[in-house]
């Protein structure tokens, strides 16, 4: 029977208990449970509520179901509902009458959104890591490949020359607001809910700032209907892991296609790829292609529980028990998917000559022409028709802007002089681009040296 039974006289059948139950999903926060009956007894005793030889009792006891825990020894009866049913049995029959002490004043929905909040903060810190260590690697990237020039497109066309620094920062900065989300979903789950009780409070003497103290809450939530329902700070850190999978799905992507033979501007390393089991030639990019499929999963966890939460009414409703799983998986996922990512980027080769290849493709001077043009007084607009009309005409030779006579130029406009080739240089052209923020390179080392410092930072945090 379970230690709820009082009022029962029949149990529930084997599938309702097995359906009713969150072992499977909440032991995994054993030892959050454990940590949060070890500080509510401990302020039991200290208010003078328990003696303190049951507080001693319950410590050690709950140390030693901890440590079975750990040692993969303890057996876990799926008739227990849920972990904190699990281990309060555990400590009753190791200790007896103390043990059936440790829930005065409390209530599984205080104690459990204690658990899910320490869960949430332990790992929101890892992913922070996590996040950290790929922002790493693409900064070593970048510093690596400050001079490789490669198209920058859009609408997926050839538009202008980029250094390849430039666009593995972008990804850089994307990491570094995802680190921000994550941070801010870490504070949102730093309130102590213990002591709120089943919904309304209790009539204990509690001190619910010593076991905000003991737990590492910075404090203790205002409103204890509000503490036994809210689930915001999961949603929290979904949303911010959502969006740092979907961040880390269109690098993915980039990975993809820059590894096709039509780009072939990287290659991955043999350790993160793949073979197929009747095409001996084939190299597969499964592991990007993953990360790439695995955002879908964690935006179905963030939406999942958007949808549980809706309508709900106060206080604690057993829908709340949905709460963990999709939250679990979406921090593995993405803890997964950041370590995966760091990985390959690390081992990737970067094919220059071919990214420089493509780069002499696709009129990717011809803004910079118009800004010859317009720079020598003619109105942008009618420098921007004079260049397209040097397009088409190279569209029908079949040639490059470069490959033009400065005679060809002229016929268009007699602003051109023979400094026009300067101009038409891919590597100056980029270079030319030292607004804050842009792609030359000088722009790239104060870029770079930026986000260095925030991630010196974000290290510690
Ligand atoms: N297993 C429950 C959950 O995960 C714990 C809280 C249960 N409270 C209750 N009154 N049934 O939400």
């Amino acid at each position: 029977m379970a230690l709820w039974s009082g009022r029962f006289t029949e149990n529930v059948s084997e599938f309702t208990q097995r359906f009713g139950a969150s072992l499977p999903v909440d032991k995994q926060l054993y030892a959050q449970d454990i940590a949060g009956s070890k500080a509510h007894a401990r302020m039991l005793g200290a208010q003078g509520v328990i003696s303190q030889e049951d507080v001693d009792a319950i410590v050690a006891g709950l140390d030693r179901i901890k440590a079975r825990i750990d040692a993969g020894e303890f057996e876990f009866d799926i008739n227990d509902e849920d972990i904190h049913m699990s281990v309060e049995k555990a400590l009753i029959a190791d200790i007896g009458e103390a043990g059936a002490r440790l829930h005065t004043g409390r209530s599984r929905n205080d104690q459990v959104i204690t658990d899910t909040r320490l869960f949430a903060k332990q790992r929101a810190t890892d992913l922070m890591q996590a996040n950290v260590a790929l922002r790493q690697v693409l900064v070593d990237q970048a510093k690596a490949n400050i001079d490789v020039l490669l198209p920058g497109y859009t609408h997926m066309q050839h538009a202008q020359p980029v250094f390849l620094a430039h666009h593995l920062l972008a990804y850089a900065h994307m990491f570094a607001r995802d680190f921000k989300r994550l941070a801010a979903a870490r504070e949102a789950a730093d309130v102590n809910p213990l002591g709120s009780a089943a919904l309304a409070g209790t009539t204990y003497p509690l001190d619910r700032r010593m076991t905000a103290e003991e737990l590492g809450f910075s404090g203790v939530t205002a409103n204890s209907l509000d503490a036994v329902s809210d689930r915001d700070f999961l949603l929290d850190l979904d949303y911010a892991a959502t969006v740092s999978c979907v961040h880390l799905s269109r690098l993915a992507e980039e990975i993809v296609l820059w590894s096709t033979s039509e780009f072939g501007f990287i290659t991955l390393s043999d350790a993160f790829s793949t073979g197929s089991s009747i095409m001996p030639q084939k190299k597969n990019p499964d592991f990007a292609e993953l990360i790439r499929g695995k955002a879908g999963r964690v935006v179905g966890d963030l939406v999942a529980l958007l949808v549980t939460l809706k309508s709900l009414p106060l206080a604690y409703n057993k829908d709340l028990q949905e709460d963990k799983e999709g939250v679990i998986d979406a921090a593995r996922t993405l803890e997964d998917c950041y370590t995966c990512m760091t990985g390959m980027l690390q081992t990737m080769t970067v094919n220059a000559d071919a990214m420089r290849a493509q780069v002499a493709k696709g009129y990717l001077g011809a803004t910079d022409v118009a800004d010859y043009l317009a720079k020598k007084g003619l109105p942008f607009r009618r420098a921007h028709e004079i260049v397209g009309h040097l397009v088409l005409l190279c569209d029908q030779r079949g040639c490059g802007l470069e490959d033009l006579s400065l005679e060809d130029f002229k016929a268009e406009s007699d602003l051109f002089e023979a400094d026009i080739t300067e101009a038409l240089d891919l590597e100056a052209i980029a270079d030319a681009r030292t607004t804050e923020g842009g792609t030359s390179r000088e722009a790239i080392r104060v870029q770079l040296a930026q986000v260095e410092q925030a991630l010196a930072t974000d290290r510690d945090k």
